[in-house]
């Protein structure tokens, strides 16, 4: 059996990447390799990460690009180059196209960091703390039209507590996403193969 070949996009820190190559690295994510890291920010600390693991990297500064069709095209011939099995999406800040979605429908994952369907979108961290929710966590979810409406792979609940800030609350959600996202990729590869 060939390895799954996996491609990340990212668009900052790359804490989940790096939780995602190393299980690739271990065997937790058994019979896969990275076969592309790409990145809509060229600073992107993620990137950076790729380059030190040896990894292809690829940037795709959107601003030198005609128009917003034309990057997405960009991304879209490169990942077609990468030939994915599954397409890992990890902090990655752009909504995909829907070509781009349905060519590669049910094998596009993201994390979201909120017991989805709660909090869907933008800074569902502040939002749980707002709804005074008595607990949040982070959902792996199938990626499809929507903004985090695709089928969830599995998530992981954490507690909120009284005095909880919203950097509290990201950080103790990360510690799961870190754990939950390769866990997740090994069992939709597993489904997959
Ligand atoms: C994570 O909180 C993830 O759930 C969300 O974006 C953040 C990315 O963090 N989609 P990192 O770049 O993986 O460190």
């Amino acid at each position: 059996m060939s390895a799954s070949r996996l491609a990340i996009l990212l668009s900052g820190r790359g804490s989940n990447f790096e939780a995602i190559a190393a299980a690739v690295s271990t065997g937790s994510i058994p019979e896969a390799e990275i076969v592309a890291v790409i990145s809509d920010n060229p600073g992107a600390p993620g990137l950076e990460a790729a380059r030190r693991r040896g990894l292809p990297a690829f940037a795709m500064d959107w601003s030198l690009f005609a128009n917003r069709r034309e990057h997405e095209r960009e991304i879209a011939r490169v990942l077609e180059g990468a030939r994915p099995d599954l397409i890992c999406l990890a902090g990655f800040m752009r909504i995909l196209p829907p070509e781009l979605v349905a060519r590669y429908r049910g094998r596009i994952l993201n994390i979201h960091p909120s017991l989805l369907p709660r909090f869907r979108g933008l800074h569902p961290q502040k939002r749980a703390l707002e709804a005074k929710a008595l607990e949040s966590g982070c959902s792996v979810h199938f990626v499809d039209e929507g903004t985090d409406t695709g089928e969830v792979v599995l998530s992981a609940r954490v507690p909120i507590l009284p005095e909880d800030t919203v950097e509290a609350l990201s950080a103790r959600i990360l510690e799961q996403e870190h754990r939950l996202y390769p866990e997740a990729i090994a069992k939709v590869l597993a489904g997959l193969r």
